[in-house]
């Protein structure tokens, strides 16, 4: 589905290179600054790498534009959510492709009712921001999936939920999750540790939790 090939950007990432699978959920982790927010934006076209190559299926996507490369299937959800002014939760997830936005709402715990005509302002909690964010790459249901730290911010309620919906897709989509909890890793097919700009482990979630244990 995705290979990143000895992938570097401005020093920040120093040849990062791995495989994701069809239907495989790989989670990437590591220290604070490690590049893994970075990569995540080279993989949507946000950052534009300094060399290597990232192959989508056969097809190089290293010099294609964000909106090609959404076309082509791959989403993400920021680690911060954007604001968009004069834009609604339901416009948001009307343009994802859905016309069941209360569907994706109540999948990330809020109640579509009072969150479908809001405005994606300040007056939103941070917390809401960014379920709505994940609410939106679900109902996008692109071939590629890839989530920063969708923990963040999120109450340990609603986390729980969170997870629940990852282990519920997991089984039929193609998900890359950028995390540090423990309960998101244990849903990984395989775990990245990123550090300094490159992959310095790759391992099963027992093995990874068991080492850092
Ligand atoms: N546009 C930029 N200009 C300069 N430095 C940047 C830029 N973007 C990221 N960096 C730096 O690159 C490094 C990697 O940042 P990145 O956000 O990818 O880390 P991360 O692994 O996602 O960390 P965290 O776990 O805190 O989210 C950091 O040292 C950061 O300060
Ligand atoms: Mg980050």
């Amino acid at each position: 589905m995705l290979k990143i090939d000895k992938v570097s950007y401005k020093g920040i990432l120093k040849g990062v290179g791995f495989d994701v699978f069809d239907n495989e959920l790989v989670v990437i982790t590591g220290p604070n600054g490690s590049g893994k927010s970075t990569l995540a934006k080279c993989i949507m076209g946000i950052n534009k790498i300094s060399s290597g190559k990232i192959l989508f299926g056969k097809k190089d996507i290293s010099k294609e534009s964000i909106t090609e490369r959404a076309k082509l299937g791959v989403s993400f959800a920021f680690q911060q959510p954007v604001k968009i002014k004069g834009v609604t939760v339901r416009d948001l997830l009307i343009s994802a492709g859905t016309n069941k936005p209360e569907k994706y709402l109540k999948m990330v715990g809020l109640v579509p009712e009072e969150y479908l005509e809001r405005e994606l302002s300040n007056t939103l909690s941070g917390g809401e921001l960014k379920r709505i964010e994940i609410a939106s790459i679900l109902a996008r249901d692109a071939k590629l999936m890839i989530f920063d730290e969708p923990e963040a911010g999120i109450d340990l309620w609603s986390f729980n939920d969170l997870v629940d919906v990852f282990k519920k897709i997991k089984k039929d989509h193609t998900i890359i999750i950028i995390s540090h909890q423990e309960r998101i890793i244990k849903l990984a097919d395989r775990v990245l540790v990123l550090e300094n700009g490159q992959v310095s482990r790759e391992c099963t979630a027992d093995e990874f939790l068991e080492e850092v244990k």
